[in-house]
């Protein structure tokens, strides 16, 4: 694991730039794509670059983590519109290739499935981008979650709802109880994995992934065990971190590392 503790600003542009020479070098990458606060910056970097005509996304495709259950379609809080909203409708993304999970569906499961089949059928995730709620969870995989688990239906923890109510005008009825999620296992099958987390309310989940135990207590901590994913924090989120100044020094020395290729 990776750990980057930067400006907010810098890790958009970092991620942004990251996710640019991906598609400059495999256009119709898959991407997938975090709702929520945490990566607004790397969206706003990317939208800019698109806007220059620094990256396409005219080959890409893309699918959301997770969606609330109940919502009908177009509802402003639902996760479908907030991703149009914050980067689909920013980029040049053709109609039809970013994909949700339909919390409105008929039957929950059976979609729940048909999106796993979705993702396998494009040849999976190259790169995954997350955020992380205050109580740990990664997509909506709330504490006590398998870590084996594949897209389901799951149910909001109380504190994923209170946190998230700040999107339904702070009213806490408001927030559905149940979701679509990606399971742990499938984010796990992602080729490439960054995790964004700012300010201090994310700093004891921070902590827990980064130098806590594995444990189905704080879901996030499984990507311990994943080969390839780098955390990048800013100085608030990173502040409980007891190996903080290890990991700048592991940054700023990892120009004078030789390159892979030299191994
Ligand atoms: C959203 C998602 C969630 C959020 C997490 C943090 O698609 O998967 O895990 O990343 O709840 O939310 P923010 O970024 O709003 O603090």
């Amino acid at each position: 694991m990776d750990v980057i503790i930067d400006t907010a600003d810098s890790i958009g542009d970092l991620v942004a730039e990251e996710i640019s020479q991906l598609l400059r070098t495999k256009s119709d990458a898959v991407l997938g794509l975090a709702t929520g606060s945490s990566p607004l910056r790397i969206y706003d970097a990317l939208a800019d670059r698109s806007s220059r005509g620094e990256v396409t996304f005219a080959h890409a495709s893309a699918f959301t983590l997770d969606e609330y259950v109940g919502l009908p379609d177009g509802h402003p809080c639902s996760y479908r519109t907030v991703i149009h909203e914050d980067f689909v409708a920013r980029v040049d993304f053709q109609p039809g290739t970013v994909d949700s999970p339909d919390g409105a569906a008929a039957d929950l499961h059976t979609e729940c499935a048909r999106y796993e089949r979705r993702i396998a059928d494009a040849g999976g995730i190259d790169f995954q981008i997350l955020g992380i709620g205050t109580d740990g969870h990664i997509a909506f995989n709330e504490p006590g979650s398998s870590f084996a688990s594949r897209t389901h239906v799951g149910t909001l923890a109380m504190q994923t709802r209170l946190d998230n109510a700040r999107f339904f005008d702070g009213d806490i009825d408001a927030v559905p109880r149940h979701c679509l999620t990606q399971g742990l296992g499938t984010i796990l099958d992602a080729r490439r994995i960054v995790l964004v987390a700012t300010g201090d309310v994310k700093a004891e989940a921070v902590r827990q992934l980064v130098e806590g135990s594995v444990s189905a207590l704080w879901p996030a901590t499984i990507l311990q065990h994943y080969p390839a994913v780098t955390v990048y924090v800013d100085e608030a989120a990173a502040s409980l971190l007891t190996l903080a100044d290890y990991y700048r020094e592991i940054a700023a020395l990892k120009p004078s590392l030789p390159s892979p290729a030299a191994f």
